[in-house]
Order: structure tokens, then sequence, then C-alpha cells
């Protein structure tokens, strides 16, 4: 993979109180992966996911740019993947305020990583709720999800969800809105992307898959951010909701493999 340094983000703004914290990964010829999280700046300021390890630096500046560590109370962790938890134990270091938001099993799973403290965390489900002050955010099982553990998170007073590993697209650099997206490379690395993250679609039966999708998008989000794709909003919605339903008993996208790597390592040794 390339080297070479990756364009600059910053935080944007996606709805009252609520910002994006983008950051880019290499994905190709010009051509980035996003890796996203976000903060609300709420009465109890909560930060939802903490990006991956190789941003964390930056990843802590672009947060703490936005809101006072000391302020922070809640930190929803919508699982335990190692792209989620890069700023993990550096915030609940720098936030001694905050409590995580996690289940039993990403709990589980991630004290097989580093030791977790239980009287820090509180545990809810798909369909429960937790209180942060002036706000509601109700958990949600997303349509597309890559460890069993993994839970979304919908603000109820601005409608923004957070869906996690679905809805993942390439991006051409610091362009973060869906309508800023070349449409070949969105059509492209959907598809791609989140028959990647969940290769079983391809047994789904439609109809059963999407009573669950249709059981999401009723939650009526404003606005969709999600860790690795563009921010949704308007008809991109419901459009992201249909494509993923489509996926269900699809074949599974073709990937790249030894020849992509064999070119990789060949233009490495060529630089
Ligand atoms: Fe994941
Ligand atoms: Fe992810």
């Amino acid at each position: 993979m390339s080297t070479a340094a990756v364009p600059t983000t910053s935080p944007v703004q996606v709805a009252p109180d609520t910002f994006l914290i983008p950051n880019l990964a290499h994905g190709g010829d010009d051509v980035y992966v996003p890796v996203n999280s976000l903060v609300i700046r709420g009465r109890e300021p909560i930060v939802v996911d903490t990006g991956a390890p190789i941003h964390r630096h930056e990843w802590l500046e672009k947060v703490y740019s936005i809101v006072e560590p000391e302020d922070i109370r809640w930190v929803f962790l919508s699982h335990e993947d190692g792209d989620h938890t890069g700023g993990l134990d550096d915030v609940l270091t720098g936030a001694p305020h905050a409590t995580l938001v996690m289940n039993m099993f990403s709990t589980e799973r991630l004290a097989l990583e580093r030791p977790v403290d239980l009287r820090r965390l509180i545990w809810r489900d798909p369909g429960e709720t937790f209180d942060a002050g002036d706000r509601t955010l109700r958990l949600f099982l997303p349509p597309i999800f890559d460890g069993p553990a993994t839970r979304g998170v919908i603000d109820e007073r601005t409608g923004v969800m957070w869906a996690v590993d679905s809805f993942a697209a390439l991006t051409p650099g610091a362009v973060h809105h869906v309508a800023d997206l070349p449409p070949d490379l969105y059509d492209e690395s959907f598809v791609l992307f989140n028959s990647m993250v969940s290769p079983w679609h391809a047994w789904l039966d439609p109809a059963v898959y999407g009573r669950h999708v249709d059981s999401v998008e009723r939650l009526a989000p404003s606005v969709v951010a999600t860790a690795h794709g563009p921010v949704l909003t308007g008809e991109a919605i419901g459009d992201a909701f249909d494509r993923v339903r489509s996926l269900a008993g699809q074949p599974r996208a073709a990937t790249p493999g030894q020849s992509l790597l064999d070119e990789l390592l060949a233009s490495a040794v060529a630089a």
C-alpha cells in the first residue's frame, strides 16, 4: 500500500451540534477509504467510535477541537474492530467523566485485547436507549456489519444516524458528502465494499432481509453518517437502503487477488 500522505481532513458539521470526524486511508490510485467517527456536542457530549490506530494523533486533535476532553460524558463504541478503537484508550484516559456504551458480546471480545473497566460501562442492545441529557440515543442492528456485536445508533433529537460499517464507499479525497462524489466511483465501490463487509448477503432471502432493512429505515434518519462512506441526506438515504436491500441473494462481489498484490509490489520496487 502507498506510504504517500493522504489528503488532510477537518471536522465537518452534519447537523446541529453534530460533527463528522473524518480521516482517510489509501484505497488505490487517487482514491481513499474514509475512516470516520462522530462527535455530538450536546449537554452531555458523546464521542461515537474512536477511529483507527494509524490516525490516532489526528483523530484526538480533531475530536478535542470540537469538545474539551473533560466535558465528554459518553463514548459509544459500535463494535470492537480495530478501525473503531484507535483512540479508545486515549479518550477514556483523557475524558475521566466518560461512560462507555457497549454490549455484553463487544465487551467480551474487547477484553481479549485490553483491560476493560466494568465500572465505566453501560450495556445496551438493539431497541434500547440511553439518555444524554438533552437527547435520547436509540440503538439498532445495522443492515450491513462485519462483527456480530455491532450496533448502530440514532440521535432522536437531530435524526442523525450512525450506520457504522454499512453504506461504505471510496472517496477521491477530502470529499465527505455523497452529492460531491463521482457517481461511478460511488456505484462501483458501494457494491464492492458492502459485499466484502457482509459476504453472507449471497445467502439472504430478499423478503426476510428486506424486512430488517425496512425496520432500520423506519427510524427515519435525517442524516446518515458512517465509518467508511459519505454522509447521506435527502434521497441518497433511501437510495442507500435500496442498494443494500438489492444485495440479498446476489453473488458476492469479486475481490482483487494475487495479481493486485503483484502490481503493488512492482510499483513499490519501482518507486
Ligand atoms: Fe467493522
Ligand atoms: Fe469499520
